[in-house]
């Protein structure tokens, strides 16, 4: 299992400071919309600035038509990032249409797809996609996998069921995660801790806000990685 921060903070700065104070840490960085959107395509080479091996998975959540999907895929892969991740929704000739176009590439950047936000509940999700959460969250990925996409967003309670029903090296990559139980859920509805996660099979973690938002993010993040999962 490995560790993936999420660069959630409110200004550039911020973020770059928490990145490194994590500096000497086996971690994955997560840059998302927000970030991207204000910082622009540079805060990746700042980030590999501090720590070279620092990786980077830029959760943009790509939901286009499937030229318009595989030209950003091919945008994405120049950045030097090692992981983004598109819409399953989208549907499997966008996700195929990305794949094929990064399979001409050199050391592509891993694609996963998101099945289910984890901020949905059942009743929510049915509202948007007028079928069971978990139903649904099995077939985006049985699609995702039959496109080429390597693994998928979940929740930590669908990781096993999906790897049951692809490939045990399908990836699984679970946020709403709060490490150690006692946490504040804040708008995830679906939350885990570090053993649950582990127990599940699940590749990466994410977590946000009980790293950025305590009062020492280099002891959360030490306190998770003492756990010797990853
Ligand atoms: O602060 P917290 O640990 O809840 O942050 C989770 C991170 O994972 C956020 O950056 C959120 O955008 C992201 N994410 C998620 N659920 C998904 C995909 C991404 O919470 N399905």
């Amino acid at each position: 299992m490995k560790l993936c921060v999420a660069l959630d903070l409110p200004d550039e700065k911020d973020n770059i400071s928490l990145a490194k104070s994590l500096k000497g840490c086996d971690v994955w960085l997560k840059v998302g919309l927000r970030s991207f959107i204000r910082d622009g395509k540079n805060i990746v080479s700042e980030l590999k600035n501090i720590n070279e091996n620092f990786k980077i998975f830029l959760d943009l959540k790509l939901y286009d038509i499937p030229n318009t999907m595989a030209d950003a895929a091919e945008s994405i892969a120049s950045l030097n990032v090692e992981m983004f991740n598109v819409h399953a929704s989208s549907g499997k000739i966008a996700m195929k249409a990305v794949t094929d176009r990064l399979s001409g590439i050199k050391n592509p950047p891993i694609v996963l797809s998101v099945t289910a936000l984890t901020s949905f509940d059942n009743d929510e999700f049915k509202t948007v996609y007028n079928e069971n959460i978990e139903k649904k969250a099995l077939q985006f990925a049985k699609d995702s996998f039959e496109s080429g996409v390597e693994g998928v967003v979940c929740s930590v309670y669908e990781s096993l069921m999906i790897k049951n029903h692809t490939s045990d090296s399908f990836i699984t990559l679970t946020p709403g995660i709060r490490p150690f139980g006692d946490e504040q859920k804040d708008d995830q509805k679906r939350v885990a801790d570090i053993d649950t996660a582990y127990e599940n099979k699940c590749d990466f973690i994410v977590v946000g806000r009980p790293i950025y938002q305590a009062k020492n993010p280099l002891d959360a993040v030490q306190r998770i990685l003492a756990k010797k999962l990853f």
